[in-house]
Order: C-alpha cells, then sequence, then structure tokens
C-alpha cells in the first residue's frame, strides 16, 4: 500500500471552507474522486474559466475529464436531484459518464425530504435549520433498518416491492404525527421509474472498483462533504449534519481499511461561518461579520442562506486537527480579508472566568464562553494574483503562519481567488508532492 496515493479533504470548521475549489484543483492529479458521506445538502461552487458550477452530489472531480468519480456507500443520494445536475452538466459539455454510485448507498426519497421540512417545523425556534433535503430521515431509516439502497434501482420491480414494504409507515409518521401529505406508490413510480432507467447502469460496488484501482497503484482523493464541526459525533450535537464528516469516514463510506486514509488536508476558511442553528462563539453579528459577508459572497450554494460570519477561530481548528488526524491546512478566501484595518483571531475561550483552549462538549457550557481574540494588522493590497507566499504583503503572510501555530500543523495551501489559477502551493509540502508526483 503506498499512502501517497490517496489524500482526504475535509472540511476543518462547519461547513463551505472552500473544498470543492480544492478539490477540484487537486482533482488534475488524481485518477479516482470519491465522496464518502452527507448527500446534497453538500454544495461545491467551482469556479472554472468563465463557468460557474454548483455540484451537490457529484464530486467536483467531474470536471476533469477522464477522472472516475465516485458516491461511496457511506452517501444518501437524491437520484431525482442527482439526474438533473448531471443533465445540467451534460447541457454544459462536460462529459458525466465517468460516475459510478455505490449499490450500498442510501437513497433520499421524497418522503424523506417531506419528514425533514415537517420535523423542522414542528420544531419551531429550536430548529436545527437543516438544508431540507431530507438527510437526516434518510440516515434515520438506514440505522432503522428501513432504507431503500441503490442496489434496488437496478432491478424497477424489486424498487417498486420495496417501495411499497416502506411506504404505509411513512405515510402514516407523515399523516398521524406531523399531520403532512401522504405519498401514492403509483405516483412515486411514475416520478422514479426515469430515474431507474437513467442511473441503473451506472450503480455497482463501487468499494471494489476502489480497491482494485488502488491496487493498481492509482491516486485517489477523497472528497469530504460539510465540516468537522458538524459531523453527528464531534459536532455540536443535534446542530449537526446526520453522517460522519471526519476523515476516518472516507474509509468506511467507501469500504476500505483505514491505511488508505492517513494523509489528511482540513481546509479552513482564513474566517469562519456557519449555516443553520447552532453554537458559534466567534460569531461577529455587527459591522465586521456583514463586511465578511458581503466581500466573500457568503451565501448558501444548497438553499441561499445568508451565512452567520465571524473570525477565524484557532480553537475550532485546533479541535478540527486534533478530530481528524490532519496532516495539513489549505486556507482559503484569504482575499476576503484584504482592506480590513485589523483582522481578529480567536486563540482561546474565556469560559466562567477561565481561559480554556479545548473545545467544550456541551452547548450549554459554549453560551459561556467568550472568544479571546489576537488582533492582527490588516492589509490593503489585492492579493488576488499572488503565485507564492513571497507575493503576499508581510501581514497576510504573518496571519498564515499563526494560524499554522496556533492550529499546529503546516499550511500547504493558501488560496486567493475562487479560479484555479489563484492558488499558492507551499513548495516541498505534501501537497506539492502530491501535484508534481502523477506518474
Ligand atoms: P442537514 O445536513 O441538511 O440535515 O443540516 C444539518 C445542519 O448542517 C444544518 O445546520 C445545515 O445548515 C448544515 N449543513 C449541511 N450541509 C452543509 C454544507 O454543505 N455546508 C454547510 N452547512 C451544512
Amino acid at each position: 500500500m503506498d499512502i501517497n496515493k490517496s489524500l482526504v479533504i475535509v472540511g476543518a470548521q462547519w461547513g463551505d471552507e472552500g473544498k470543492g475549489k480544492v478539490i477540484d484543483y487537486l482533482a488534475e492529479q488524481a485518477d479516482l474522486v470519491s465522496r464518502f458521506q452527507g448527500g446534497d445538502n453538500a454544495g461545491h461552487t467551482v469556479v472554472y474559466g468563465a463557468n460557474i458550477f454548483k455540484l451537490h452530489h457529484v464530486p467536483s472531480g467531474i470536471l476533469n475529464q477522464g477522472t472516475l468519480c465516485l458516491l461511496g456507500n457511506g452517501m444518501v443520494v437524491n437520484p431525482l436531484v442527482l439526474v438533473r445536475e448531471l443533465t445540467e452538466l451534460e447541457k454544459r459539455g462536460i462529459d458525466t459518464s465517468n460516475l459510478r454510485i455505490s449499490s450500498r448507498a442510501h437513497l433520499i426519497m421524497a418522503y424523506h425530504q417531506a419528514l425533514d421540512e415537517a420535523n423542522e417545523k414542528m420544531l419551531g425556534e429550536n430548529k436545527i435549520g437543516t438544508t431540507g433535503r431530507g438527510i437526516g430521515p434518510t440516515y434515520a431509516d438506514k440505522a432503522l433498518r428501513r432504507g431503500i439502497r441503490a442496489i434496488e434501482m437496478t432491478d424497477p420491480r424489486r424498487f417498486r416491492n420495496k417501495l411499497a414494504e416502506v411506504l404505509p409507515l411513512q405515510n402514516r409518521i407523515l399523516q398521524n404525527v406531523y399531520g403532512a401529505k401522504s405519498f401514492e406508490l403509483d405516483q412515486l413510480m411514475e416520478l422514479y421509474t426515469p430515474v431507474l432507467e437513467r442511473l441503473g447502469p451506472i450503480i455497482t460496488d463501487t468499494a471494489l472498483l476502489l480497491q482494485r484501482n488502488l491496487a493498481d497503484g492509482k491516486r485517489v482523493l477523497f472528497e469530504g462533504a460539510q465540516g468537522a464541526l458538524l459531523d453527528i459525533d464531534h459536532g455540536t450535537y443535534p446542530f449537526v449534519t446526520s453522517s460522519s464528516t471526519v476523515s476516518a469516514a472516507a474509509a468506511s463510506g467507501t469500504g476500505l481499511g483505514p491505511g488508505y486514509v492517513s494523509r489528511v488536508l482540513g481546509i479552513l476558511k482564513a474566517y469562519t461561518t456557519r449555516v443553520g442553528s447552532g453554537p458559534f462563539p466567534s460569531e461577529d453579528t455587527g459591522e465586521a461579520g456583514q463586511q465578511l459577508r458581503e466581500r466573500g459572497n457568503e451565501f448558501g450554494t444548497t438553499t441561499g442562506r445568508p451565512r452567520r460570519c465571524g473570525w477565524f477561530d484557532a480553537v475550532i481548528a485546533g479541535y478540527a486537527a486534533r478530530i481528524n488526524g490532519l496532516t495539513g491546512l489549505a486556507v482559503t478566501k484569504l482575499d476576503v480579508l484584504s482592506g480590513l484595518d485589523t483582522v481578529n483571531m480567536a486563540v482561546a475561550y474565556r469560559c466562567r472566568g477561565e481561559e480554556i483552549r479545548e473545545f467544550p462538549v456541551s452547548n450549554e457550557e459554549l453560551q459561556f464562553c467568550e472568544p479571546i481574540y489576537e488582533t492582527f494588522s490588516g492589509w490593503d493590497e489585492d492579493i488576488s494574483r499572488a503565485k507564492t507566499m513571497q507575493d503576499l504583503p508581510d501581514a497576510a503572510r504573518t496571519f498564515v503562519r499563526a494560524i499554522e501555530e496556533t492550529v499546529g500543523v503546516k499550511v500547504e495551501l493558501v488560496s486567493v481567488g475562487p479560479d484555479r489559477a489563484q492558488t499558492i502551493v507551499i513548495p516541498g509540502s505534501r501537497v506539492a508532492g502530491w501535484i508534481g508526483s502523477k506518474s
């Protein structure tokens, strides 16, 4: 096993760190790109020349023609949305024939979306603020052993039988618990039949495919979605997503042993954002947060919701580094900070009079935590054309070095704009090795 042939990319904040751009950039050197968790709650915006692609299921690697793209067994897949996404890509001249779906991935069905919406409505002001894509109910059904797996889509008769088996209970929950509308089997079959025809041929045992490719010496990129603080176990529960978003899930979510997922690049935005409810210690609800939102165009790719914005938080980043075993960092959107007089970084929290550097487990405890900020000088220069760290103003370089020191992991890549060309790779880093070593 050559661990240099695989690289896991994960979000190290609350999602939306700019993973799509970094993955698209690094996918040029990959033979395969595989997602391993989440579903169409993810939203990657990839800018390629004059083209802007918004992807939800499909790995960003699809834009590199020839790269095999996998939707792993740990994912939940909405077949209706996936077909729409593929059609849109094809309309814009992107070849999608290299996409494969794990036969073990679970399907997000129309009733899951209805359950997600109904549940959020019922929670009222305690709502999670989900993306409304049915992610939670689909993972819940998987755990309850009443989910429908992608393999059922390869045979319309089996798909119908499975749906007929699970639908009555789903309808009872929708009607009796939530007072919501139920679904008709025939109508659902009408909706799904064309989709089965389109997706059936690309459903396969992706774990086997991946294993064989790795054995052949192929290079694999594992594409994480969401971020460390949204992880079902390690995040700010219950304000989290329903899957394991950390690096270790790249093994179980694709069907590999852990040795293949030991090189992990954590993506960190140079500030912090969050969508949905839940704690966010370094949130700035004033002018600075507003400025970050506008300059960084911080509106959700999936829902269009304005993102909550705040300063870089080294406490959460350090926590993300620990739970992911990060071996490198990519700092994105550094250009968004240009023009600010000063830039803050939360380096610790003050919690009931005590200074802490480890992220607390309980949300109640977090309510008593105030970030302790270190303030850095800002910079006015436009850094969007910087190609090396030397091209950056001193203040920007100092800020990046401070991230590296407080988090305790080397920065390997800095992104200064959405385009592939706006990327600084640190010479001698593992990422530089990844870029330089495609056979
Ligand atoms: P769900 O994943 O739709 O169930 O939403 C649960 C929480 O995760 C909500 O706060 C969402 O806003 C958040 N979330 C889910 N996917 C993403 C993402 O891709 N980026 C940022 N936040 C996300």
